[in-house]
């Protein structure tokens, strides 16, 4: 048996990013678990020895409540990645096709290459936002496309109009995943009503997840909302035990939280708000971020590239091929730390 403190240190040094604010780069919350979470997550690993339920039914129906929804409209995955996956495997045979967006959460193209899928890409627009037309008629001849609302790395959010006029356009037989990882973080107004929505085009997978704006990206809860028939096929796929123990309870005690976690939406928010309005006043454009993270353009050719400027900095952030980045909010000790390395690069430009 190891000695309870070398076990301790053992946990510190395999998670260094827990508490680390220059942990910037997978859009991580910053908070910790929730007390109430935390005394959850303990109480739950009393029974680990004990396999889940085999299908999850209990998480379904929990989630399903919440969202005013009938269990059998609910499926659930390792997060949302989980889910995703669950729903190409379900839905797709190797060789049809994906269409995406470009740049797009890393984890479609990983899970497009495991599902044997050729992509279809379709670039952003200048601005960040998804070319839904060109999505729609990329689907066209693809099996499944996938929109992310709000987007992922820019944080643009399509308005509810727009997406609408993009579902209607797309073939009743090519699928939808429609990723609202960060929805949470976006005002309620931007909100989409996922029952009628799937109501209304069954053709819709939603994919949601604990990760974000619940904080639990290390329990790895994530699901999909769909209609009757789909959601059956969907299910059809969960793997037996595959949720863990500790789901439950840690969800359960989330959705009594509410108020708390809404409290910690907001500083996020704010603090996003203020990391942007003080990259704005040094010249620094960002994208019209709905999430917890913001969006540096490539620089295109003006000053040191966003790879550079951050390599040295210290901070984790994920840089793009094109030249942008992509940064987590986190805490105003990362937003200083951001700034301070904006504010050398383009004091450099300036000089040169
Ligand atoms: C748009 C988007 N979808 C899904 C995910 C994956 O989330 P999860 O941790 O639930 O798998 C992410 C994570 O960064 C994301 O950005």
């Amino acid at each position: 048996m190891q000695p309870v403190g070398r076990f301790a240190t053992e946990i510190d040094e395999a998670f260094p990013n827990a508490i680390d604010p220059l942990a910037l780069s997978l859009n991580e919350n910053p908070f910790p678990p929730l007390p109430a979470v935390r005394s959850a997550l303990i109480r739950s690993i009393h029974a680990v020895n004990r396999y889940p339920e085999f299908l999850p039914e209990r998480l379904r129906g929990l989630i399903a409540n919440r969202i005013g929804l009938p269990a059998d409209r609910v499926v659930l995955g390792a997060g949302a990645t989980g889910v995703a996956l669950q729903a190409l495997h379900a839905l797709t045979t190797p060789g049809d096709a994906i269409a995406m967006a470009s740049p797009t959460f890393d984890g479609y193209p990983i899970i497009a290459r495991m599902a044997r899928l050729k992509s279809l890409t379709v670039p952003l627009e200048r601005n960040g936002h998804n070319d839904l037309d060109s999505l729609a008629d990329a689907a066209a001849s693809a099996r499944v496309v996938v929109v992310c609302r709000p987007h992922n790395p820019t944080g643009t959010l399509a308005p509810g109009a727009a997406l609408l006029r993009f579902l209607r356009r797309v073939p009743r037989d090519t699928f939808v995943l429609l990723d609202e990882a960060y929805i949470e973080f976006a005002a309620p107004e931007h909100w989409i009503d996922v029952s009628a929505l799937v109501a209304r085009f069954p053709n819709v997978v939603v994919v949601r997840t604990f990760s974000k704006a619940y904080g639990l990206a290390g329990l790895r809860i994530g699901y999909g909302v769909a209609s009757p028939e789909l959601a059956a096929t969907l299910w059809a796929q969960q793997l037996p035990f595959g949720v863990a123990i500790t789901s439950l309870l840690a969800v359960a005690a989330s959705y009594n939280a509410e108020g708390q976690l809404l409290q910690r939406i907001q500083a996020i928010n704010a603090e996003r708000r203020y990391l942007q309005m003080r990259l704005s006043a040094t010249g620094i454009y960002t994208t019209d971020a709905h999430a917890n993270f913001v969006y540096l353009p490539s620089r295109g050719g003006r000053g040191r590239p966003w790879h550079e400027v951050f390599a040295d900095s210290g901070l984790q952030v994920r840089c793009y091929a094109d030249g942008g980045a992509r940064i987590t909010v986190g805490n105003r000790a990362s937003s200083l730390a951001v700034l301070s390395a904006t504010g050398k690069a383009t004091l450099g430009s300036r000089m040169r």
